[in-house]
């Protein structure tokens, strides 16, 4: 079995968490049983691009249950958890390509490596794999049954694929599952990103003038937890709804301009490119810390930093400092990368349960659809999203309501009025 991970000597550890990880994720698990018993994917060749940590390694377990054999490398070159990935290597006898802190080309070797397999399957968090197949692999595209997508940014590559008439074969918008975004971007990315952003620093947050830039799921999600320890927090928006939705949930909106000059930290989670740049490093002040929690490492314009800086250096893990011509020094985190991720373990096991319930039975539904859909992005179905949130309130042991037959028939007529 050909892999590419740092040690197999850490697989105990990484086992070790799988398992523990695998405790808060009871639908899961229920799909894992069941995949075992009726193998929906059996001899399907998937190869995921995912973030290498001890959730997606219960997910690759799941899918491997099903049947399928699973090919594994990193949707991030920090995000790999190298003992995790061990143990998939040793425990799981899962080909893992993925190497925390690799560089660009080994970045890229790890995607070809994958493709290799020809799947017929490609999950992606970000698009990577897609892409790779459409730009330098289209010989694999015959053999590919579909692909499921993990996040906005990748959706909204995918989509602009579709557009353009370039995308060849169906793609799942897992994303935009509401059992995915709702939690997994709103609480999920809320807590990791202020635990990355404390165990990078180990700031006081309670007082801290706190940025958040971007008020998507995500920046909702953080926004809110951050206020929850004391921050006081500012949302810069270019949406005017969810500008609006922002000073109603409570927090002050401000142009970036101004943000920049009061906030000490920043984190910036909006899927575009150059949120942070020249003019506004120009205007903050000394010890401002800058964060990125949004997928690609382009939210910040790190060579403008460099271009204003006379010097930099790592003060603690994660953190580097820029000194700038004028004295001030400006710290990033995590390298711009996914700071959840880089100097935390990403998205707690409890929500990234319902986003991997969400790829599993995606996988299934393109094996069971082989034929019939079309080279589009499609919605999760919304029984697979119903079914998802039942079991995850089971789990839980909270029970809900049911319509009576006299309000179902009422939801259903125009006719009764008051
Ligand atoms: N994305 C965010 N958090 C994650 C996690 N814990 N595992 C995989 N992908 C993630």
């Amino acid at each position: 079995m050909k892999y590419d991970v740092k040690d197999t000597a850490l697989a105990q550890k990484g086992l070790d968490r799988i398992e523990w990880a695998d405790q808060s994720m009871p639908v899961l698990r229920l799909i894992r049983e069941r995949f075992e018993r009726e193998k929906p994917l059996e001899g399907t060749r998937i190869a995921a691009c995912l973030h290498v940590t001890t959730e997606t390694a219960n997910l690759a377990r799941a899918l491997k249950c099903g049947g399928a054999d699973v090919y594994l490398c990193a949707s991030n070159p920090l995000s790999t958890q190298d003992d995790v990935a061990a143990s998939l290597v040793k425990d799981f006898e899962i080909p893992v390509f993925a190497i925390r802190g690799e560089d660009n080309d080994s970045y890229y070797s790890h995607i070809q490596a994958v493709l290799e397999v020809k799947p017929q399957i490609t999950m992606d968090d970000g698009a990577d794999l897609v892409t790779a197949v459409l730009s330098d692999r289209k010989d694999l595209i015959p053999e590919i049954i579909g692909s499921t997508e993990e996040t906005t940014t990748g959706i909204i590559r995918l989509r602009s694929m579709a557009e353009e008439g370039v995308l060849q074969f169906p793609v799942m918008a897992v994303n935009d599952a509401n059992t995915k975004h709702l939690f997994d971007n709103r609480y999920g990315t809320g807590q990791s990103t202020v635990d990355g952003i404390i165990r990078a620093t180990n700031l006081l947050l309670a007082g801290t003038p706190f940025v958040v830039i971007g008020y998507g799921w995500c920046g909702r999600g953080v926004a809110m937890r951050a206020r929850g320890m004391g921050a006081h927090v500012m949302v810069t928006e270019v949406d005017p709804l969810r500008a609006l939705e922002a000073i109603m949930d409570g927090f002050q909106v401000v142009p970036m301009a101004e943000a920049a000059k009061i906030g000490k930290i920043f984190v910036s989670l909006t899927g575009n490119k150059h949120v942070l740049r020249k003019e506004h490093f120009e205007m903050m002040a000394d010890g401002a810390v800058i964060s990125n929690s949004g997928h690609f490492n382009v939210e910040i314009d790190i060579p403008a930093l460099e271009s204003l800086s006379k010097g930099k250096r790592v003060v603690r893990e994660f953190v580097e400092e820029y000194l700038l011509e004028d004295g001030r020094r400006i710290f990033l985190l995590g390298e711009g990368r996914l700071i959840n991720l880089a100097a935390a373990e990403g998205h707690p096991a409890s929500v990234m349960d319902m986003s991997f319930a969400n790829q599993s039975l995606a996988a299934e539904h393109l094996v069971k659809t082989q034929g019939e859909l079309k080279a589009q992005v499609y919605p999760v179905p919304p029984e697979i999203d119903q079914e998802i949130a039942r079991l995850k309130l089971a789990s839980m042991g909270v029970q809900i309501d049911e319509l009576t037959g006299e309000q179902k028939t009422y939801l259903s007529s125009w006719t009764e009025g008051t």
